[in-house]
């Protein structure tokens, strides 16, 4: 998507390791007209797909999942990182460790929220070692749902994340695909394919 690439080169910030930020527009502040346009792009690429809901983890994943919902007119979950309230107990659990922050954290879901009956695509801001998509699907099939395809916004195709998900045999699609962040610089896969870096 040229248009999340172009923004990428003029907002994004390599830290130092291998760790782009983007809170000007994804992250932190997001940009709702941009948000839209990828929420487009993925209806785009799913809407054969009979996906019955959405789903992703809170937060980053929730502003591209509810436009990509809004376009596919299908309710978007998000899994919850914390029980709340209403959520105190039963439901569904599973552990995602999260590399980034070198921490083991439980996501949840309501009973009732996902069925048997769902085709279920997963939405989320950045693609690393999959960890988090990994946890999403595991709830999925604890629901008995049907996993349609992933949607990632940002995918580091540096690390080990896209292999991860390949093998569960759906159809992913990355709006943007980072080949490298070395030396503070964005390079993109296609740029490599293309030859044009
Ligand atoms: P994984 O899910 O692919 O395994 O990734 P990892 O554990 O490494 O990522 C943990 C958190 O860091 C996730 O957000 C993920 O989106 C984010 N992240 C990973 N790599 C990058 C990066 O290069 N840039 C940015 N900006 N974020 C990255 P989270 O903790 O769930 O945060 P949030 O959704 O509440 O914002």
């Amino acid at each position: 998507m040229d248009e999340l690439k172009a923004r990428i080169l003029a907002e994004g910030q390599v830290i130092s390791n291998g760790v782009l930020k983007v809170d000007h527009f994804l992250n932190h502040q997001i940009d709702p007209k941009l948000m839209q346009k990828i929420g487009q792009a993925f209806a785009d690429r799913f809407k054969e797909s009979d996906i019955t809901k959405i789903i992703t983890v809170e937060s980053s994943g929730i502003a591209p999942a509810v436009m990509t919902g809004l376009y596919l007119q299908v309710p978007v979950i998000f899994a919850r990182k914390k029980r709340s309230l209403t959520l105190s107990s039963g439901g569904l659990e599973t552990e995602v460790f999260s590399y980034t922050k070198h921490e083991k954290n439980h996501v949840f879901l309501a009973d009732g929220m996902l069925t048997a009956k769902d085709h279920v695509l997963i939405i989320d801001d950045f693609l690393a070692k999959g960890e988090a998509a990994l946890g999403l699907t595991r709830l999925i099939n604890q629901a008995g749902a049907y996993l349609s395809g992933i949607g990632i916004v940002i995918e580091k195709s540096f690390q080990e994340g896209r292999k991860k998900l390949e093998e569960l045999g759906c159809p992913i699609c990355s709006l943007a695909r980072i080949a490298s962040l070395e030396h503070g610089k964005v390079t993109f896969l296609e740029d490599i394919r293309e030859g044009t870096h």
